[in-house]
């Protein structure tokens, strides 16, 4: 078990304990927090699942893939250097309190 943090643009903070192995994106779309649309289903092919990692938790997580990096050039909002694709971050003991803004858009 572990936790993801999700600030929205708003500002709204929602914690969720997950278990080790969901995604960032699965547990965001089980508990319904905003702004996380996941149209692929975590496969990367859509970016709607787009979301800023916070600056301190970058280098913890695994290397982006080229599938990543390239979908991620197709998100709604600005790309950014600590873009990623939600479906991409799966919960481990050294992601335990990640956190991520949700962009402003995904679609
Ligand atoms: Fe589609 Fe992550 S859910 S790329």
């Amino acid at each position: 078990m572990g936790s993801f943090t999700y600030i929205a643009p708003d500002g709204t903070v929602r914690r969720l304990e997950v278990p080790d192995g969901t995604s960032a994106m699965q547990a965001a779309i089980a508990n319904g927090v905003a702004g996380i649309v996941a149209e692929c289903g975590g496969s990367q092919m859509c970016a709607t699942c787009h979301v800023y990692v916070a600056d301190e938790w970058l280098n913890k997580l695994a290397p982006m893939q080229a599938t990543e990096d390239a979908m991620l050039d197709t998100a709604a909002s600005e790309r950014k250097p600590n873009s990623r694709l939600s479906c991409q971050i799966v919960m481990s003991p050294e992601l335990d309190g990640l956190v991520v803004h949700v962009p402003e858009r995904q679609v």
